[in-house]
């Protein structure tokens, strides 16, 4: 009788700063014959001079190439810290990891410029000599050097971990913008994915704005506020909401200088009133492309930070009523950690030169392998 040696499991830490520039996630994962386990994670915020920094180099403030580059240097460094201390807290150390995947920060997605680009910082070598660990980074270039938008790439890993033969199914990721993923039970179909457009960037800023706080905690103001249906009816007329995919969006579009564009015909309604009407605008223009694009007997499974904001998720649901609608925790993934761990994952998917995108969802025109490894430099570590 033969017998097979169990195969060991790999270990791969992701690491996701998303556009919702609210700090760094991580999440160590073990992966044994494609079944992926999350181990630890750890989240940071930004302090407040980085995140603003962040966001100076996102609205194109940024004065001058030095910064750009001091910045790329200081992610790197902040990003090395969280991998040390997710380590500390486990039993593993730098030479059982076998990559990091590291998303890095976007500061400008242009997918539509010509030639398209999407920069993302976090300086990879400086982190893999920090850690001492080789690092994946850079996974949008080479999707779009074959005519894809680079974006989103989180539907792909949706894809692997919940598609399911016995029923429809929607994954939603609400983080600073909104992506769907539509999973049908026909295994044959094809994944549907796209940005549907902002999710938490313009109702964090508004509150930043009015209220001072970083966020609006489980949507609490914008619940004591009142939908403003001709200023909701204004931003819906936005054609990006019109476009079919593919499609990726950013805080290149949608910011404060979009908003300040929306509002200006209106006089009316308070701030906590444009906090309801934003709240709403994710839900509606989320809800119109799950209508739009998935079966309506499908579970709708949400993650990222949005799943906390109560008011988005009740109204989701008045929108989709004969949804099912779930939070990745009921599948034994944390919310707060789906897209670190796709990262993760994606740099399996490098190492093992596996494909990382799929080209129903980003446009382009084949399968590649996605991100550029890079290894520790000798006499660093
Ligand atoms: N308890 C909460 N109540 C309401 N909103 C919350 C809560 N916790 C987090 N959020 C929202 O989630 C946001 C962070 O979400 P997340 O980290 O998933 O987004 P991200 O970093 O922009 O990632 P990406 O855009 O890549 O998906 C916060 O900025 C905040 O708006
Ligand atoms: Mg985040």
């Amino acid at each position: 009788m033969r017998h097979t040696l169990p195969m060991a499991d790999s270990y791969f830490i992701g690491l996701m700063s998303g556009t919702s520039v609210d700090g760094i996630d991580a999440a160590l994962i073990s992966i044994n014959h494609n079944k992926i386990r999350c181990l630890a994670t750890q989240s940071v915020e930004f302090s407040p001079s980085l995140r603003s920094a962040i966001l100076d180099a996102c609205s194109q403030n940024l004065a001058t190439a030095d910064e750009a580059a001091q910045l790329d240097h200081q992610l790197a460094e902040d990003y090395a810290k969280v991998v040390h201390s997710l380590l500390a807290g486990s039993t593993l150390s730098p030479e059982n990891i076998i990559a990091i995947g590291s998303h890095g920060q976007t500061i400008n997605h242009a997918p539509d410029a010509r030639p398209p680009f999407s920069l993302q910082i976090g300086n990879a070598q400086h982190l893999a000599n920090l850690t001492g660990i080789a690092v994946v980074s850079d996974f949008r270039s080479a999707d779009m050097a074959v005519g894809g938008q680079g974006a989103p790439l989180a539907p792909a890993f949706h894809n692997d971990i919940f598609r399911s033969e016995e029923e429809n199914r929607v994954v939603a990721n609400l983080g600073g913008i909104a992506n769907i993923s539509v999973l049908a039970q026909d295994k044959d179909a094809n994944v549907i994915g796209f940005d549907t457009g902002p999710a938490n960037a313009l109702m964090d800023y508004w509150i930043n704005v009015h209220l001072g706080k970083r966020y609006d905690k489980s949507g609490r103001w914008a619940a004591s506020g009142s939908v403003d249906q001709d200023v909701l009816s204004t931003m819906l007329a936005d054609p990006y909401f019109q476009r079919p995919p593919p499609k990726s969006t950013g805080r290149e579009h949608f910011n404060s200088h979009w908003l300040a564009t929306m509002l200006k015909p209106f006089s009316k309604p308070g701030p906590a009133d444009i906090q309801a009407t934003l709240c709403e605008l994710t839900v509606v223009s989320l809800s119109n492309d799950i209508k739009r694009y998935a079966s309506d007997d499908s579970r709708l499974i949400l993650c990222g930070g949005g799943t906390h904001n109560v008011t988005l998720v009740r109204q989701l649901q008045q929108h989709l009523p004969s949804l099912t609608i779930e939070s990745s925790s009921q599948f034994g993934i944390d919310p707060d950690y789906v897209e670190a761990i796709a990262f993760a994952w994606l740099a399996h998917r490098q190492l093992n030169k596996l494909s990382g995108n799929l080209p129903s969802v980003t446009g382009a025109t084949k399968e590649v392998v996605l991100g550029r490894l890079v290894r520790p430099a000798l006499g660093q570590l």
